[in-house]
């Protein structure tokens, strides 16, 4: 057995174990992150359908084009596979000769990314089918990370960080938000990342790191400037998600201070980080260093998401989640605090749940200082 292997007969049986407790017959998930997480094998949506389907018990069936078919010399699980041509015509045929099986079960999907385009096959195979969201037995399994995924994220966290620290000597006065955002991209293809990024990083100089969600723009970097950094590598599918603030010449003593609530309430975020708090725990313990100081208003976004596949995922670190926490949950802290036309500061940490606490995967140093000036 390969470690894959392994991971993937895991994965299987601890997926039967929540369509039993979610009283599903089956599940089937399309191209989307979990069909990767259950096979081990790439797939992207494209208009070409893709099926896999998995039952209480028996020998997951999925329906892929003729094409795709040599990707299965690699497959690391028992497979029934049928397979359809380039004449559309063989389309619901394979559907049908794969799925006829699920007669009335009832089968849980992904609302979030099962397509009209699947759906009518589905309904084609098994007209009988009752088909019911599986968001939540599917979340739940893939909220616990086991050690191959955990060894995917520690390596995305390492070229977003490598990539970060080989572009900040690139930071002169002058450079332009996008200029920088091109540098940083660059480098973290150069250091391993997976072309598809998590999402565009966000690099804000100046009052433009009041927007948490900023894009880079055309603004230069400038004396007096905070400049901020969000962003994330992909490794074989799983991300990370990091944010730094650096200072650049002389910043207003004001936004020294946000920096420190800042860089305070990240580490209570971490702190309070352990098994059995609930996700909201983790909220309170974060915003309450920056409620407390006053600044409670400005830390306008909840302290942190669910992180691996997706970039957003559960668990979501808010107050109203009363999740409890476990060891292989990885998630985002990511207290910031946004003065509107001045500047804001975020300090974003990848961090799973142990057996005992919290480790962050990411280890870059936390405190807002000056971009080194070469
Ligand atoms: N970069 C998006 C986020 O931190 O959630
Ligand atoms: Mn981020
Ligand atoms: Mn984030």
């Amino acid at each position: 057995m390969t470690a894959l292997s392994e991971a993937l007969a895991g994965r299987h049986a601890r997926l039967r174990e929540a369509m039993k407790s979610h009283g599903l017959g089956a599940v089937a998930i399309n191209a989307s992150p979990t069909l990767g997480y259950l096979t081990g094998l790439g797939f992207h949506l494209s208009e070409r359908p893709v099926m896999a389907v998995f039952t209480v018990e028996g020998t997951p069936t999925m329906v892929v084009p003729e094409l795709e078919s040599l990707k299965f010399k690699k497959a690391q699980f028992d497979v029934n596979l049928y397979t359809y041509t380039e004449s559309l015509d063989s389309w619901q045929t394979a559907f049908s000769d794969a799925l006829s099986y699920l007669a009335s079960s009832k089968v849980g999907v992904e609302p979030r990314w099962l397509r009209v385009l699947e759906l009518r096959f589905l309904e084609g195979a098994a007209s009988r089918a009752t088909l019911v969201s599986g968001e939540e037995a599917i979340a739940h399994l893939r909220m616990h990370k086991d050690v191959i995924e955990l060894d995917m994220m520690r390596t995305a966290t390492r070229i977003a960080q490598d990539a970060l620290r080989a572009t900040l000597p690139e930071l002169k006065a002058g450079i332009t938000e996008l200029e920088a955002a091109s540098i940083l991209i660059q480098n973290m293809l150069r250091l391993g990342s997976g072309g598809e990024l998590p999402f565009q990083p966000i690099v804000a100089f100046g009052p433009n790191s009041a927007n948490p969600h900023a894009e880079p723009t055309d603004r230069p970097l400038q004396e007096g400037d905070l400049a901020l950094f969000d962003w994330g590598a992909n490794y074989n599918g799983y991300f990370s998600d990091l944010t730094r603030t650096f200072t650049f010449g002389d910043v207003d003593p004001e936004l020294l201070k946000i920096a420190g609530l800042v860089e305070a309430a990240n580490g209570a975020g971490r702190a309070a980080s352990a098994p059995g708090v609930e996700a909201g725990d983790i909220d309170r313990a974060t915003r309450a260093v920056i409620a407390d100081a006053g600044y409670g208003e400005y830390f306008m976004h909840r302290t942190g998401h669910g992180l691996g596949l997706e970039v957003h995922e559960e668990p979501y670190i808010r107050d109203d989640n009363t999740q409890v926490m476990a060891p292989g949950m990885t998630f985002t802290v990511e207290p910031g605090i946004y003065l509107a036309g001045r500047g804001g500061v975020r300090i974003e940490d990848d961090v799973v749940i142990t057996a005992d606490g919290a480790e962050s995967l990411s280890d870059m140093p936390r405190a807002v200082v000056p971009i080194p000036r070469g």
